[in-house]
């Protein structure tokens, strides 16, 4: 059976895979292939590239799922809380949600798109409820056999927060919260507050929290207790004369790009321990339900590596699985995977060995885009040794290698990498490629084996998705990879699953003493991470790096 499912809401992230016989083939998010960071359009050319990966034609496909219900259903519940009082009655939110209805109704969730582009298929077309495809991607990719599956995101078409019970390759729905009782809103609210872009740079809040200091109560806004949480969502919309509710009791919101001063530093902190208590209140009430001791989560506020590495370290689970792609893009694994649950049957449960799902390049292709550039190459004969080297060195290195990482993080396919030891590294970095606001830190790589040399947790971590603290001793070892709280997001990274990156940071090891790089996705501010050579040379050429390893090829400045 060939299963190719998608994300596709018009709000953000569409993306694709596809899977055969229950076996994940390829996947990739929209934005990667036409460079338009979170790319909310149908994903056509994420589609094609699976088509192609698989040597598919679009009439051979037995399934095609999105991980979205029948439109109409986002409407109706939006039209329900306008009458419940919990959403505003603006006209902007009753016009925007009535024209997203008609758009995504007139294209029918994207399956007529799909047919205009692809002509008829005799597949069989399913809608999948969000969180419910969000719950497959991170049960059925985990590997356990009993599980609680907590879901977790801004929101589904009546979906906030969800629990789900999996055993034996079935998943019993628990209970579901409603929107707009989210910690997605909450955390998306409180970023717009802070001068950030909501349902995008949450990331930039959970890296300023530890700036801050304990005082702020938000308990206005959000409470948590040991069984559940509750956020206050009309108090959050709530806007009286151009004044937020928030801004009335916290002072006027932070303009974008203006300093920060400590008291927005305070409200960072109050957000994310107000998320961490929420998230933990809601994992402790999954595994009380389901009665088990192991947790998958999905949905973007599973994104919170700090609140992750928190939930990992406080002895209430054995084993921890986190989706990579938690966020939208994720939903397309587990929409792909829906129709074997048809029937009473099983999930596939093949456990995802990593996130290395996206397109690859040869030797070849790199070599015409290099000659396209009329760039001087030379050729590796060994490119792990030639690059610690560089690295060891202090040079900034772009790393472009295999298959392109499905998910937010990169993960050594689409890195560029720096020496960890060099307390002015992250400054370096910041100041001549990632063009990022300084109090966002930056992650290691570490070989899988010196983990507990180097962590008090989250030994094995291979997506960079949970947080640990550095052991005391090794702060001052790897500086420009610890955070100001002590903490890091690292990447463990297995021989057998990655080679070649785990030979460079061998490698590395050998020359310096510390087997541990500083990895950050290859990009520019603002832009998606590379995808095709072409993305990679550009962007290399555009920034501060001292050279490009793509393939075997070395391209210096
Ligand atoms: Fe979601």
């Amino acid at each position: 059976m060939i299963t190719l499912g998608f994300n596709y809401s018009q709000m953000h992230d569409s993306s694709a895979c596809i899977a055969r016989d229950g076996e994940l083939l390829f996947a990739v998010a929209e934005e990667r292939i036409s460079r338009m960071k979170q790319d909310a359009r149908f994903p056509k050319h994420a589609i094609a590239a699976c088509l192609e990966f698989a040597g598919v034609r679009p009439d051979e496909l037995d399934f095609i799922c999105s991980g979205w219900p029948m439109p109409g259903k986002t409407f109706a519940t939006d039209m329900k809380c306008i009458l419940r009082g919990q959403y505003p009655a603006t006209y902007l939110n009753v016009l925007n949600s009535a024209r997203l209805f008609a758009s995504m109704a007139h294209q029918n969730g994207g399956f007529r798109r799909f047919t205009d582009i692809y002509g008829p298929t005799r597949a069989k077309t399913r809608f999948v409820d969000h969180h419910l495809a969000h719950a497959i991607s991170a049960y059925s990719y985990s590997g356990f056999d009993d599980a609680a599956v907590v879901v977790m995101d801004g929101r589904g078409a009546w979906e906030a927060s969800s629990i789900w019970h999996g055993r034996d390759g079935r998943l019993d729905h628990v209970l579901t919260i409603p929107w707009p009782n989210s910690l997605g809103l909450f955390y998306a609210q409180f970023t717009q507050y802070l001068g950030f872009v909501p349902n995008s740079d949450e990331w930039k809040v959970m890296g300023l929290a530890p700036y801050g200091k304990p005082g702020i109560n938000l308990g206005e806004f959000i409470s948590a207790n040991h069984e559940s949480y509750v956020v206050n969502a009309p108090l959050l919309f709530e806007r009286k004369n151009g004044v937020s509710a928030i801004a009335k009791r916290l002072g006027p919101e932070r303009t974008p790009e203006s300093e920060i001063d400590d008291s927005f530093k305070d409200v960072a902190f109050a957000v994310q321990d107000a998320c961490e208590a929420a998230m933990m209140a809601l994992v402790k009430m999954a595994l009380q339900k389901t009665n088990s001791r192991n947790v998958c989560m999905a949905g973007g506020v599973a994104l919170n590596s700090k609140a992750n590495g928190k939930i990992q370290a406080s002895g209430m689970v054995d084993k921890i699985f986190v989706q990579p792609a938690a966020a939208d893009d994720g939903v397309a694994l587990g929409a792909a995977l829906a129709p074997y649950l048809d029937n009473g049957g099983r999930l596939p449960m093949k456990p995802m060995r990593n996130a290395y799902l996206g397109p690859e390049y040869s030797n070849e292709e790199i070599e015409k885009a290099l000659r396209t550039y009329k760039l001087r190459a030379c050729k590796l004969d060994n490119v792990a040794v030639t690059t610690a080297e560089f690295l060891a060195n202090g040079k900034i290195i772009g790393w472009f290698q295999g298959r392109m990482e499905f998910g937010p993080r990169a993960l050594g396919h689409r890195s560029i990498l720096a020496d960890p030891r060099d307390p002015e590294m992250n400054a370096k970095v910041n100041n001549a490629v990632k063009f990022r606001e300084w109090w966002r830190p930056f992650a290691p790589s570490m070989l899988k084996e010196a983990a507990p040399e180097y962590l008090e947790s989250a030994f094995d971590s291979p997506y960079m998705i949970l947080t640990s603290p550095v052991r005391q001793e090794k702060r001052a070892v790897i500086p420009s990879v610890t955070h100001v709280d002590g903490s890091a997001r690292p990447q463990t990274v297995e021989k057998e699953i990655e080679p070649l990156y785990w030979n460079l940071i061998n490698e590395f090891g050998k020359r310096t003493g510390v087997p541990v790089v500083m990895n950050t996705s290859f990009n520019l501010r603002g832009e998606p991470i590379v995808n095709t050579p072409t993305d990679a040379v550009r962007t290399f050429f555009s920034s501060g790096m001292d050279a490009l390893v793509i393939g075997s090829y070395l391209v210096e400045k």
